[in-house]
């Protein structure tokens, strides 16, 4: 199991500084994540094609990242440009690490194998960042728990929810007057990322508002990995 079709999230855009990397997961594989220094996001396999190290290990100069083991310089389309124990060698072409389609939208960073992918994820304005949730469920638990255990709304008291899909792995949370949206990275079948981001401005949401469902989703991990409702979920699915 690898990506599969589609856009899948990988990362809230906050997380990755410009001219930084991290390493992460979809379906199984792994991959790479990066910004270049002009800031642009770039998201690769995360295997170096001269020995295999991750490229995640390595560091971010300028548009190239280099390789921690020997070296090797990949620009921002995955090409090999310059491998340090050969200076005057002009590299051969064929030397690229696979790179997939990248964009932003949603406060997140998206990536799709596709090379014609359907429309990218609709981006609704101004966002909040409100964390990425590491769980060890699948995206379908994940969401059972989410729907059946939503915040209060920001200030207000616990009010009718709703949750629906907005794109392939993107859901909207509405809970009263506030929006959550909920970025599914599949990570494995058994292993998820949620990466969550408040729709609205960050002069109602930034500070107290970003703390509020900071609580919701610390309460949601316990939920996932402790209460009998979600065990129950979790046994039904591994039947
Ligand atoms: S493994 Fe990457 S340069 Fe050698």
């Amino acid at each position: 199991m690898t990506m599969t079709g589609g856009w899948h999230p990988v990362a809230l855009s906050t997380s990755i500084e410009p001219a930084s990397s991290a390493g992460t997961h979809i379906g199984g594989g792994e991959f790479v994540v990066w910004r270049d220094g002009s800031g642009a996001a770039h998201v690769w396999e995360d295997r170096c094609p001269h020995r295999g190290m991750k490229l995640s290990f390595g560091f971010v100069r300028g548009d190239h990242i280099a390789c921690l083991y020997h070296g090797w310089q990949y620009d921002a389309a995955g090409r090999c440009r310059y491998i340090p124990a050969h200076p005057d060698l002009e590299v051969p072409k064929t030397i690229t690490v696979p790179a997939y389609r990248t964009v932003e939208a949603a406060g997140m960073i998206w990536a799709s194998r596709d090379p014609e992918p359907a429309t990218a994820p609709a981006d609704p304005g101004e966002v909040v960042p409100v964390r990425s949730l590491y769980l060890a469920a699948s995206a379908e638990t994940v969401l059972q728990v989410v729907e059946g255990f939503p915040p209060r709304p920001f200030g207000g008291d616990a009010g009718p929810a709703g949750l629906e899909p907005v794109g392939a792995n993107l859901h909207r949370l509405d809970i009263g007057p506030d929006t959550l949206l909920l970025g599914l990275q599949r990570l494995s079948d058994e292993r998820t990322a949620l990466h969550i981001v408040i729709a609205g401005p960050a002069e109602t949401y930034s500070g107290e508002g970003q703390k509020h469902f900071l609580a919701w989703t610390a309460a949601l991990r316990h939920r996932l990995e402790s209460a009998p409702a979600a065990d129950a979920v979790l046994s039904t699915e591994a039947v």
